[in-house]
């Protein structure tokens, strides 16, 4: 039996700013897809990558692939993705192979996460948790407000004590059943899940915390992809 990623990359990037989809957007001279696989293959557990691509785009992200190297041991496919997060994931786990227990799901977008916290979640799942997220303490303090769609005044409701928060990160890890079982069952209004672990807590089932890595922060807006050009830099001295 054996581990596998699934990586959803099938977002358009928004909150990037117009271009290219983001997975697509380069990070030193190379896609951030790469550099994501490539994040999932360091792993010597890793055998399979599956990587899930813009509902259009699967043959454009098939030869992207085929144009770079990775581990001999690495095995990839790719399949379309869907409208939302939640979608992409799941049509993703639909491509395993019967032979895969472990499963990680790690965004496209998180391309500079170190191999040692994949290896972390990894080595938790396998000693017994059905579903693992790193994560980090919150810099900032967290207030929760009533949102006001026209974008006015939005009163605070709350402020949650910031020492028992946590902001997550992925490549979260599952025991491959759980995870397929949440996506079968569990439902979500709107965006859909915004993460796979939550999906998996609507079940009733324990999620635990492993330490999480500033590195694997989201490039989700334009000072995020200055910083990941930092810190790939400062990878290169
Ligand atoms: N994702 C996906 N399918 C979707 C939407 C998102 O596979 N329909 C993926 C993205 O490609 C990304 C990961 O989910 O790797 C995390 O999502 P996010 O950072 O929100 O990326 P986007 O949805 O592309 O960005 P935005 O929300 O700004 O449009
Ligand atoms: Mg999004």
């Amino acid at each position: 039996l054996r581990t596998a990623a699934v990586i959803p990359a099938a977002g358009r990037g928004v909150r990037l700013g117009p271009g290219a989809p983001k997975a697509l957007r380069a990070l030193g001279g190379t896609p951030m897809l790469i550099h994501a696989v490539r994040a999932m293959a360091a792993s010597r557990a890793v055998s399979l990558v599956v990587v899930v691509a813009p509902p259009d785009g699967a043959p454009e992200v098939r030869a992207l692939l085929d144009g770079h190297t990775f581990p001999e041991r690495t095995e990839l496919l790719v399949v379309p993705g869907g409208d939302t997060r939640q979608q992409s994931v799941a049509l993703g786990l639909q491509a395993l192979p019967d032979d895969v227990d472990v499963v990680l799901v790690h965004d496209a977008a998180r391309p500079l996460v170190p191999v040692d916290t994949v290896d972390g979640v990894i080595a938790a799942v396998r000693a017994g948790a059905p579903a693992v997220v790193p994560a980090l303490p919150l810099a900032d303090t967290v207030k929760e407000v009533r949102p006001d769609p026209e974008g006015g005044q939005e009163p605070v409701v709350g402020t949650p004590e910031r020492a028992r928060l946590r902001a997550v990160q992925t490549p979260q890890g599952f025991d491959r059943d759980m995870l397929v079982k949440a996506h079968t069952t569990v439902t979500f209004d709107g965006e859909g899940a915004t993460d796979d672990a939550g999906m998996v807590e609507r079940l009733g089932a324990p999620v635990v915390v492993v330490p999480g890595h500033e590195e694997a922060f989201k490039v989700t807006r334009p000072l995020d992809l200055v910083l990941a050009e930092a810190v790939l830099a400062r990878r290169r001295v």
